[in-house]
């Protein structure tokens, strides 16, 4: 297989070698991972007409932020996908005459693609894209980042800019600056009195964090409810998906499958063509129908049981649950491999017998499986790929499910099992389930040779774990801080610093300070004496108010 592969591989280079002068830097790779959701979103759009033009007046307005808010699944993200496309034709016919003000678009998907729900990230792109900072002058942190926006925002000499943001209230509240840091001053880029000039589209579901955010905040706004999908566009999406696999309904199923009230949700309406379609006992099509759930979170769970019984059974469990307790997705070969442990691919006894192999606190590296079998994995693969999102170049291989709403309906069904003194029919989170599939995760990662995913994954599962001694002996490995330490991940080895460290390092740092006698300030004149990598660490102490002699202990 490794040979057929190996070589099909050369013989591609071969064909069409790599052109190194066109390889995409981090930001371009982003962006262009943006722009293929953008217009596969764009392009499946169907009516819509009048909110479409509510939202192009808007952004062509002095309104401020427009807000366009709306439940799981409304169609929020094709509604701005399509409102970013538009806003790019229109920078497009104002640049070649050089009439008429040059038009800045910025567009970023929350979720769409890996690393998107990053804010840190998002800030710094859109720094990047409106020529505000380039890779010489872009502040470090984050908090510099937000006031550099904020002022360009309301700046009346910056660009005209329209800025599309898709489902702010996905983005990670805590992946980069702490939570208390975060929290009382979120969406601090964004100005309340924007510039004239600058408008920004953003989407989030109706009372989330974000839109009270914005409420509280009192920042100039619209707010744009998404309506109901109209009766058309549902028998045009209908016709739509099933017409690409040569299927259709008649008419007597097109009206009952439309009567239902969720179908005015294009979410739930094509997961329901998606069951009609694989669904394959023709004569009884209208008894699907009937038996559907009529509404999001139901239907999802439908799926769910289709997908278990389908798909291998606890395989299809593990690997929904695996990439559910992941930070942002997990690679192919990852799944295999930790799928390939099949004795131990379940938690017995709801996951309280924690002590089990596979859920240890260290796994023996000699025990490692052999990673699931291609035959075994196709099935599940098959399964499940009409929910897997369809990452872009930069996250080559990534897997992680399509809409979030899947998300949310495995966790009610498969981590909200009922706890010992929880009263009937109250739902909790089973979290001793889910510190299973967490410690899973972390066994692997914990050895894997990969560092780029090891240090987006390994730190997070320990989080999550509250494994503390891991996660410090995690950070004092030079190899991971260095794989943490760059442009983007500085801020993110700064937050783990601060949520472990500081106790530790009290204690240590007495014991250096009796070691050299010598004060604070003697200590931090070592401390510049020292190595780059060294001397940089203790910068990063400094900024986040540890003592400069962290960096060193971290090296000691
Ligand atoms: N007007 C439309 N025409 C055709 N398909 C649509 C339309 N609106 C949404 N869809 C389809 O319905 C599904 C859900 O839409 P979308 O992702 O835009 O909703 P959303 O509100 O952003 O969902 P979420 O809350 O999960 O982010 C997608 O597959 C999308 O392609
Ligand atoms: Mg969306």
């Amino acid at each position: 297989m490794n040979l057929v592969f190996d070589f099909s591989k050369m013989a591609v280079a071969e064909q069409c070698p790599m052109d190194e002068s066109r390889r995409l830097d981090p930001y371009e790779q982003d962006k262009e991972a943006h722009e293929s959701f953008m217009k596969s979103r764009s392009s499946s759009l169907l009516g819509r007409k009048d909110i479409l033009e509510e939202i192009d007046r808007g952004s062509r307005g002095k309104c401020g932020a427009l807000i366009v808010l709306g439940g799981p699944g409304i169609g929020k993200s094709s509604l701005l996908a399509r409102a970013a496309d538009v806003a790019c034709l229109r920078a497009a016919k104002a640049m070649p005459s050089g009439q008429g003000p040059n038009l800045n678009v910025f567009y970023h998907f929350v979720g769409a693609i890996p690393g998107s729900t990053n804010p840190e990230k998002m800030i710094k792109r859109l720094l990047r894209e409106l020529n505000v900072c380039n890779d010489l002058n872009m502040p470090k942190d984050y908090e510099s980042a937000c006031q550099i926006a904020s002022s360009a925002l309301s700046n009346p000499n910056t660009r005209p800019t329209i800025i599309v943001i898709d489902a702010l209230d996905q983005l990670d509240e805590d992946g980069t600056a702490s939570a208390s840091r975060w929290l009382p001053s979120k969406l601090r880029w964004l100005p309340p009195q924007l510039a004239p000039q600058v408008c920004c589209v953003l989407s989030m579901i109706n009372e989330t964090p974000p839109h009270h955010t914005l409420r509280e905040r009192k920042i100039k706004r619209v707010e744009q409810p998404v309506p109901p999908l109209e009766m058309e566009s549902r028998r045009e999406i209908v016709s739509e998906i099933l017409g690409q696999f040569d299927k259709r309904l008649d008419e007597e199923q097109m009206v009952s499958l439309l009567s239902k009230e969720a179908s005015q949700n294009p979410l739930w309406l094509s997961i329901a063509c998606e069951e009609l379609r694989v669904y394959g006992v023709f004569s009884k099509v209208t008894d699907k129908i009937n038996t559907l759930a009529d509404g999001l979170l139901e239907l999802l769970a439908q799926v769910l049981e289709r997908l278990e019984a389908e798909g291998g059974g606890s395989l299809m469990v593990a690997t929904l649950c695996l990439l559910e307790c992941s930070s942002s997705g997990l690679l192919e070969a990852e799944l295999l491999a930790i799928l390939g442990d099949e004795d131990n691919l379940m938690p017995s006894d709801n996951g309280k017998n924690n002590k089990k192999k596979g859920a240890s606190k260290k796994r023996k590296k000699s025990n490692k499986p052999q990673p699931l079998t291609a035959v075994k994995w196709a099935r599940v693969y098959r399964t499940l790929q009409p929910f897997l999102q369809p990452f872009g170049e930069s996250g080559e291989g990534r897997l992680d499910f399509s809409p979030p709403s899947l998300s949310k309906a495995i966790r009610k069904k498969y981590f909200n099992t009922r706890l010992a003194g929880v009263g009937e029919g109250e739902e909790a989170m089973n979290e001793t389930l889910v510190r299973w599939w967490n410690t899973k995760l972390t066994d692997y990662f914990e050895n894997v040779s990969n560092l780029e995913r090891k240090v987006e994954e390994y730190p997070y599962q320990l989080r999550k774990l509250g494994d503390k001694e891991r996660l410090i002996e995690f950070l004092c490995d030079w190899d991971m801080i260095e794989g943490l330490y760059n442009e983007d991940y500085s801020s993110q080895l700064l937050s783990y610093w601060r949520r472990v460290i500081q106790k530790k390092i009290q204690i240590k740092f007495h014991s250096i300070v009796t070691k050299y006698r010598e004060d604070h300030s003697q200590c931090y004149y070592i401390a510049k004496t020292m190595l780059p990598r060294e001397w940089k660490m203790c910068i990063h102490c400094v900024q986040v108010s540890l003592s400069p002699m962290t960096g060193v202990i971290i090296y000691l």
